[in-house]
């Protein structure tokens, strides 16, 4: 029968071998193991653990019982020391230095995943942006939630104007859309900033429209240049580098002259339909030409709203939709192949 000084020993011994028999049940084989037999080596062996604790208890033991007391201590240090040893030894040979969890054999070598590339409208987008970037524009991005003042009134757009219904516009409340444009992006370079401009703004712009030349988000890239005796030869000239850079020195522009609010006098420009060589098609209505852009001189009263003296300076503008670029670079008959992520129209794209 064990003598009554040496319980305290002895509900040790059992409190540990109970605490090792939970550790070493913990789901197996787990990362959590090996966290936990170093758990259990602080609570036991640390200088405020449990057999220290129980060292100091000794001065209350009768002076004939303090020696097999501390010699039965001392065994179960060792004993608790040795088995903790034994795990650490064991774990690391036999799961390559605790790399063998739950996640599986971290030594194996990874699965190969195929390399992604680039959507063909972020890639298109970013030719674009390149291509501007070398002539001295640089680049401004605005929110795509705008102010109505901003998407409309800053650009001469008054409250009651029609224009506003050219936009099919999706409204937060009286006074926050979704832009519906770029062009607000030049009001907020010329507010924050000082004459000359040479800018261009990339993004997603929003409109309640919807066919096969059509999307209800849809990318622009917008273009502001101001400067003195800017005129509509530089425009003329920077557009038609801009398409015979992106589709060869045959390609065809057509201005026709248009109406925009923030521009005047104001053009919608043609590239000849790329996917049927201009003969007509159903992309480009049977007409031989697909509209790419919007552009114009920048109407004075824009340049006075933002305090520019439009006496001084004058400039030009452009909103180029990206989605009709890439349809006509790729030869994509329907707009809306770029949104249905579909991996064999997607995967066409890889490395170009
Ligand atoms: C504008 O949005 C003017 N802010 C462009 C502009 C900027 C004019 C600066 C003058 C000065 P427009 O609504 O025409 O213009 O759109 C410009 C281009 O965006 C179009 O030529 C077309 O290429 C593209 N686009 C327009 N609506 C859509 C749509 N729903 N889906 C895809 N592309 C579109």
């Amino acid at each position: 029968m064990t003598a009554s000084f040496l319980k305290p020993v002895e509900d040790l011994r059992a409190q540990f071998l109970s605490d090792l028999e939970i550790s070493e049940t913990v789901e197996s084989p787990s990362p959590l193991k090996g966290e936990g037999h170093e758990l259990l080596r602080v609570k036991y062996l640390s200088r405020n653990g449990l057999v220290a604790t129980l060292m100091k208890t000794l001065g209350s033991i009768p002076v004939e019982s303090k020696p097999l007391f501390g010699k039965t201590l001392n065994e179960l240090k060792s004993e608790i020391t040795a088995k903790l040893d034994s795990f650490s030894t064991n774990t690391n040979a036999s799961s390559a230095c605790g790399f063998v969890g739950v996640f599986g054999d971290m030594t194996l070598p990874g699965r190969r995943q195929e390399a992604g590339s680039l959507h063909p409208l972020t890639q298109t987008q970013r030719q674009i942006c390149e291509f501007f970037e070398k002539l001295g524009f640089s680049i401004k991005e605005g929110p795509e939630i705008e102010w109505d003042d901003l998407n409309f009134s800053a650009l001469n757009i008054a409250a009651d104007h029609p224009a506003r219904d050219m936009h099919d516009t999706f409204y937060f409340d009286e006074k926050r859309l979704l832009r519906t444009h770029t062009s607000p992006v030049q009001i907020r370079v010329m507010q924050n900033g000082k004459a000359p401009f040479r800018v261009i703004s990339p993004g997603k712009v929003y409109r309640c429209d919807s066919d096969i030349t059509h999307s209800p988000m849809f990318h622009q890239v917008e273009g502001l240049c101001v400067d003195k005796n800017v005129n509509f030869g530089h425009l003329k000239s920077v557009l038609h580098s801009f398409a015979r850079a992106l589709f060869g020195l045959s390609v065809k522009l057509r201005f026709r002259p248009s109406y925009f609010p923030f521009t005047e006098p104001s053009a919608e420009v043609d590239i000849s339909c790329i996917l049927c060589n201009a003969k007509g098609c159903r992309v480009c209505k049977e007409t031989g030409w697909l509209e790419i852009l919007g552009a114009g001189m920048v109407h004075p009263n824009v340049l006075k709203n933002v305090g520019v003296d439009p006496e001084e300076y004058s400039g030009y503008a452009f909103g180029l939709g990206v989605e009709r670029i890439a349809m006509l670079k790729y030869r994509i008959p329907d707009i809306r192949l770029f949104y249905e992520n579909h991996l064999d129209f997607l995967s066409q794209f890889h490395g170009l």
